[in-house]
């Protein structure tokens, strides 16, 4: 399957893909459903943190969910196929003083998760799945669910309202601007994520879809973030 490396590295290397600071859905996942921040360096635990909380930052880019998961106490690991991006998000372990997080950001072949069935308590994937073909993401969520023991938050783009006529979209297509050009974005919608997951051992604990409408210029766009439990 293709894997459009060269689209992402063309664009890490020319810095069109660099977001320094996490997601604030991601934030909200690990505070609902990890551990929440009480007090300076003090948590209240939802998973139990009496023995190592491994996550994965699956796609993780320049490694921004990682390094957040390793504030929050995590042993975060960090997988992406653009050898760019990693090398940034090992400078960001360094600059934000997680030595041991560097070596735990590792290039992605594209194939196989390098990590034992539930080796991670919680995987986190965002903007991943919908930068990709659809055959691809289905290929990668079995390899999620596999690795991943208990939780999982996946974000992906809505193609409600997409089309320049306000219609709904449900395909891909090759992006043409700048940013992620040459690169695959796929959209989204129920029965979709549906046939996403159907073949994976996760179950459906949390949906929301995020709507931003823009006035000037109009437009409408919306991103569905998941939670994702893992059966048994
Ligand atoms: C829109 S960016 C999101 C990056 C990061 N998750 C974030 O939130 O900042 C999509 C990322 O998916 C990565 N990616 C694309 N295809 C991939 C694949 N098959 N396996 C792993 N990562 C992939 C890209 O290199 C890119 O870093």
């Amino acid at each position: 399957m293709e894997l459009y490396r060269q689209a992402w590295e063309e664009s890490y290397g020319q810095k069109d893909n660099l977001i320094f600071y996490p997601k604030e859905e991601v934030l909200k996942f690990i505070s609902r459903n990890v551990r929440k921040l009480v007090g300076f360096n003090k948590f209240n635990d939802i998973l139990d943190f009496t023995t190592t909380v491994r996550g994965l930052d699956f796609g993780c880019g320049i490694g921004r969910q990682a390094i957040l998961m390793e504030e929050f106490g995590m042993e975060a690991h960090g997988l992406d196929i653009s050898a760019n991006a990693i090398a940034m998000a090992q400078e960001m372990a360094l600059y934000y003083e997680f030595p041991q997080l560097k070596e735990r950001f590792q290039v992605f072949d594209g194939k196989k998760i390098p990590f034992p069935d539930k080796y991670f308590d919680v995987s986190v994937c965002e903007a991943v799945l919908d930068s990709m073909t659809f055959d691809l993401a289905c290929r990668n969520i079995q390899e999620l669910s596999r690795v991943t023991g208990k939780l999982a938050y996946v974000s992906l783009i809505s193609g409600d309202g997409h089309t320049a006529a306000g219609q709904d979209f449900n395909k891909e297509e090759i992006v043409t601007t700048r940013h992620e050009k040459g690169t695959v974005q796929c959209y989204y919608n129920s029965e979709k994520i549906d046939a996403l997951l159907a073949s994976t051992e996760f179950v459906i604990k949390g949906k929301y879809l995020q709507k931003e409408i823009s006035l000037i210029p109009a437009f409408e766009r919306g991103r569905y973030s998941l939670v994702l439990v893992k059966k048994n």
